[in-house]
């Protein structure tokens, strides 16, 4: 089977996607700095596949251990790039740090998959690319809005990186996949998200605060013109967003894509309130929250979720898990990780 690199690994997605990748039988290297992530996941991929899949310890920001790796894995077919930093507060203080890391790592990739005689390359894109969209569902032609932050910059230079290189590369097929908001664990608890510090994102918050880690959840704002006021996202299970990696990089490898730089939504088509995801925890934990509603948080959209169909037609993919299930799953991890 062919040789695939996926770097950022052994973080959330990453090492949900190793999974499924090494299920269907790839052979996979990691590359990882373990910036925000720890090499006990190598031990969760292992445990779930029954096979260690092979890491090397490289910070892509370094052009030249880029350009030795791929000097010694040539063989490489395929690329999914999920290495990049996440943080969007963060992104605003510091935004060469965010622009560095998720920029030029992303240039030093296709520098080196360029002098190759064919290769796949799947990016980790995102929603925030649309912004507040003016019609809902999300499809992938809604235009892309000015970025609220840096991270979400590094989201638009990136797609246009990629779709520039691709216009004068014939050799290189790439595809832009663009997540709405990936949540739970693997149901085997072996791998899950593993924030460092306060989470960015609501699930993590939820369940760290069930677990009595976080005092209280504050949901910002319940005066939104939505339903019951607060904010709406769509929530793939990481589950099924992992699968679909796996999916669009067997379209470029047997040449199944129509152009050699796609775009495509990964969500459910089903936008859930805070508050809805709040009682789906509670349902399915049997614990309640301690949240309270506070003011609104500057930058937030009102509401996102995808349009799927392009998805679901093209790549043949569509989720099969639910909000339930993401929430069951999220609350066995956390409670396994504070177990230890
Ligand atoms: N989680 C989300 O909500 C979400 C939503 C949309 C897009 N994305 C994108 O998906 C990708 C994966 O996200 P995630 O949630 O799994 O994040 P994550 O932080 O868990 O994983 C990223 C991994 O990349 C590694 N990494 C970072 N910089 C590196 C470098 N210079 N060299 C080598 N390794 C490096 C980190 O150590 C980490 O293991 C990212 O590109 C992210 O921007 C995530």
């Amino acid at each position: 089977m062919d040789k695939i690199l996926v770097t950022g690994g052994l973080g959330f997605i990453g090492s949900h996607t190793v999974v499924e990748l090494q299920n269907e039988g790839y052979e996979v290297v990691i590359i990882d700095d373990l910036s925000n992530s720890s090499i006990d996941v190598l031990d969760g991929i292992t445990a779930i596949t029954g096979k260690m899949p092979t890491f090397e310890k490289i910070d892509l920001k370094n052009k030249l251990d880029v350009e030795n790796f791929f000097q010694r894995h040539s063989d490489v077919k395929g690329v999914i790039h999920f290495a990049a930093s996440k943080a969007v507060g963060e992104s605003v203080k510091e935004p060469l740090l965010y622009y560095e890391n998720n920029i030029s790592t992303l240039v030093y990739i296709l520098k080196e998959l360029k002098k190759l005689p064919e290769a796949s390359f799947i990016f980790s894109s995102s929603c925030t690319v649309y912004g507040q969209a003016d019609e809902l569902p999300i499809t992938e032609n809604a235009p892309v809005k000015q970025a609220e932050s840096p991270y979400g910059n590094t989201k638009q230079i990136g797609e246009e990186i990629i779709s520039d290189t691709c216009k004068v590369t014939p050799s290189l097929k790439a595809i832009a996949l663009r997540y709405f908001n990936p949540v739970g664990a693997h149901e085997s608890v072996e791998i899950g998200e593993l924030p460092i510090g306060v989470p960015q994102n609501l699930v993590p918050f939820i369940t760290q605060t069930a677990i009595g880690l976080r005092e209280q959840l504050s949901v910002f704002g319940d005066d939104y013109p939505t339903p019951d006021g607060t904010c709406i996202r769509d929530y793939i299970h990481v589950v099924d967003l992992a699968k679909a990696h796996v999916i669009a990089l067997g379209r470029l490898l047997n040449n199944k894509n129509k152009e050699n730089y796609e775009t495509f939504n990964l969500g459910t088509g089903t936008g859930s309130s805070v508050l809805e995801v709040v009682q789906a925890f509670e349902k399915v934990s049997g614990e309640k929250l301690n949240y309270k509603i506070v003011d609104r948080r500057e930058g937030d959209i009102i509401s996102a979720y995808a349009d799927t169909k392009k998805a679901n037609e093209e790549l043949g993919w569509k989720t099969e898990l639910s909000l339930d299930d993401a929430m069951r799953s999220a609350w066995k991890w956390e409670q396994k990780v504070r177990s230890k």
